[in-house]
């Protein structure tokens, strides 16, 4: 099987570069001028070529919650949004704290056939903080990783254990840091916002004391950890020291936090809910100074897909999260990328080489002999979001009617085509 992209510009490790790029059997079998090919061939003139996009932080709902998504309508919006591997947060219905669990998502997604889907089991059995679930065993299923995501562990001495037994196993924990008892109920960010609304506040200390004790852990043990879902920007200057210390701490954030405040609260729409919560201009720009200088290592979606019924209420019972997968690429390009405060080829490093190191994925560069998991792009669109056309059963975005640039063109898995805009 061959593919051929012509007139692409490429975007690598070290820079851009103009070419053409030839697959083979699924792998990058050569970049170069003037190549040809009796296969397939897209013509790429205009257009940008990514290392495929993977998003490590993605909720599928599937087993359990199918009726806010499946393997099968999550798969769909990520190839949409132009990515290549994802991996998937164990909150299901089991949750996914055994190996039966995670072959079930792994051989589910291979009959889906769109993208990589790796699971992440859980901490804890049954994320409830107490007794650890069986790491090696979903290790050996396929598991990448660990996490009680949607929670944190708030026993230090089990999450002291499950640092232990993740490093012996080689695999990392991924730390949804927040103190449930200082949350207390709140449910957006405690600040002026939240005075003016009369929406129960939750304060960034809630967040930082739970980063600053997985680093805590980290440290002593002398192991590393995954700081989730960043949005202080105390947090961001926690890591950045600890990283200065040499703690072997990486941590990401999603576009929800350098693109939006705390203001959009104020409208009272259930679909800028989420958790931790999107906080102050100070957060949003130090989220931004963490993207730059590398104390934020990655951007991740935390796609957190709800129904209708679950945002069309009051919004201190509306469920936390955002539909994000389909937007992610266009947001961060637009605020990060347009606005000037980072190359095109750090963000390619963001979304696509630093979570496949953080992770050990297979992906996230072009070159020669590299896997053709590939995402091509047309930075000169615009279009506006609107959530009632997202393929994710999850409508819930707060970005409807913003207007952003970048659009996915093309979704290449393996070296074969697994998404092509159709366009309006
Ligand atoms: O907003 C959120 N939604 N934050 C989480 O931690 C969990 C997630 C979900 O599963 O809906
Ligand atoms: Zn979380
Ligand atoms: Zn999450």
């Amino acid at each position: 099987m061959k593919l051929l992209i012509k007139n692409a510009t490429l975007v690598l490790k070290d820079g851009e570069r103009k070419a053409d790029l030839l697959i083979e059997n699924g792998r990058i079998s050569k970049i170069g001028s003037g190549l040809n090919c009796e296969g397939k061939v897209i013509d790429a003139t205009g257009k940008h070529v990514l290392a495929g996009l993977i998003d490590m932080h993605v909720h599928l709902r599937e087993p359990g919650f199918e009726g806010k998504e499946d393997i099968e309508s999550g798969s769909k919006a990520a190839v949409a949004g132009g990515f290549t591997q994802i991996c998937c947060m164990p909150n299901t219905n089991p949750v996914c704290d055994n190996a039966v669990v995670v072959s079930y998502i792994k051989n589910r997604a291979q009959q889906v056939g769109l993208l990589k889907v790796h699971p992440i089991g859980s901490i804890t059995k049954g994320e409830e903080g107490a007794a650890l679930s069986e790491t090696g065993k979903m290790k050996e299923a396929g598991a990448v990783a660990i996490s009680d995501d949607g929670k944190s562990v708030m026993d230090s001495n089990i999450m002291r254990l499950a640092m232990e037994y993740a490093s012996g196993f080689g695999i990392k924990c991924l730390c949804h840091c927040e103190d449930i008892n200082l949350v207390d109920g709140g449910v957006v960010n405690e600040g002026y916002n939240s005075t003016l609304t009369g929406l129960k506040g939750s304060l960034r200390a809630a967040e930082d004391i739970m980063i600053a004790r997985d680093i805590c852990l980290a440290e002593s043990l002398g192991v590393p950890i995954h700081i989730c879902h960043v949005s202080t920007y105390s947090g961001v200057e926690i890591i950045r020291s600890a990283k200065s210390r040499g703690v072997e701490v990486t941590a990401e954030t999603c576009p929800h936090y350098f693109a939006l405040t705390d203001d959009i609260i104020t409208t009272f729409d259930t679909n800028t809910k989420v958790n931790p919560p999107v906080r102050e201009e100070r957060d949003r720009l130090a989220i931004i100074e963490g993207l730059k200088d590398g104390t934020l290592d990655c951007i991740v979606t935390d796609h957190a897909p709800h129904s209708a019924k679950d945002k069309a209420v009051e919004y201190n019972l509306a469920a936390f999260g955002m539909s994000g997968l389909e937007t992610s690429f266009a947001l961060s390009y637009t605020y990060l990328v347009k606005s000037g405060k980072i190359p095109l080829v750090k963000l390619s490093k963001l979304m696509s080489a630093n979570p496949a190191q953080i992770l050990d994925l297979d992906g996230g560069e072009i070159k020669e002999g590299a896997v053709a998991d590939l995402t091509v792009v047309d930075l000169n669109k615009k279009w506006t979001v609107n959530g009632e056309k997202f393929l994710s059963k999850g409508k819930n975005t707060p970005f409807n009617g913003y207007e952003v640039y970048g659009s996915v063109e093309y979704t290449i898995v393996d070296g074969a085509v697994k998404y092509k805009n159709k366009g309006e």
